[in-house]
């Protein structure tokens, strides 16, 4: 079998202060969470879609997908987003054979990138959508004011869609304490600690996360001219 996709969708969206959950938050006359789960379904390898829902927010969310996409499960995620990726891990087919997770808030989010990601894995046990960095960096000092430069060489930053060995992040997620699923922002970071060699594999076009309102306006005029039907 294929890939598992899992969009993680249960967060509330404090920060964007809608009062709904952000990933039913319409963009461009969609859902944040339909853009993905359109995106995702289209890519090749992808064989079941799992959706991670605000516990209660379930009917909410499959009203959101309507009949656009194929839907394997919509369960209820945790109180971190660690603790909804394992609810989506075990809401997942028992037998696909690479697992992808990508987060509702990134809706720019293409049918490539994904394919790009799950390629990774040919020659890796991870790999993660990811981008460059290529501002200057400062390290803050006194007061607000500059320390010094931070060396931006090497630098990247991690995005979503992340995709590993099925048995891999199975493992990871079986052996993790509360700790580690209280703290943990991302799959990557869970890998790195166990010594998985993950590949950073750069989107080469946005990838922004919906965070703050400035966010939405933004992604909003980039859907407008996108191509995905
Ligand atoms: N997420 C999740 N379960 C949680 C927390 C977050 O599934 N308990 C998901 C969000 O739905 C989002 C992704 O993880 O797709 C990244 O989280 P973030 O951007 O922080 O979204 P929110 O937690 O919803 O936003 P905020 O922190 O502003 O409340
Ligand atoms: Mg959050």
């Amino acid at each position: 079998m294929g890939a598992g996709a899992i969009i993680v969708a249960a967060g509330s969206g404090e920060r964007l202060g809608t009062g709904l959950p952000k990933a039913l938050v319409r963009a461009a006359g969609r859902p944040l969470v339909a853009w993905c789960a359109i995106a995702l379904s289209a890519a090749r390898g992808v064989d079941a879609l799992v959706i991670v829902s605000p516990p209660g927010e379930e009917k909410a969310i499959a009203a959101a997908i309507g009949d656009l996409v194929r839907v394997h499960a919509i369960v209820p995620g945790g109180t971190t987003r660690q603790r909804s990726v394992a609810a989506g891990i075990a809401a997942l087919p028992t037998d696909v054979d690479a697992i992808l997770v990508h987060d509702a808030a990134r809706p720019l989010v293409t049918p490539a990138m994904v394919e790009s990601v799950l390629a990774g894995l040919a020659f890796h046990d991870g790999a993660i959508a990811a981008a460059p960095v290529t501002d200057t960096l400062k390290r803050e000092g006194a007061d607000g004011m500059i320390d010094r430069t931070i060396d931006r060489v090497g630098l990247w930053r991690a995005q979503t869609p992340q995709a590993f060995r099925a048995d891999v992040i199975r493992g990871m997620f079986d052996e993790a304490d509360p700790i580690e699923l209280d703290t943990a922002t991302d799959c990557a970071g869970m890998a790195e600690r166990r010594g998985v060699m993950v590949a950073l594999v750069n989107p080469h076009s946005p990838n922004l996360k919906v965070t703050v309102p400035a966010d939405l306006a933004l992604v909003e005029v980039l859907l407008a001219g996108s191509r995905i039907a």
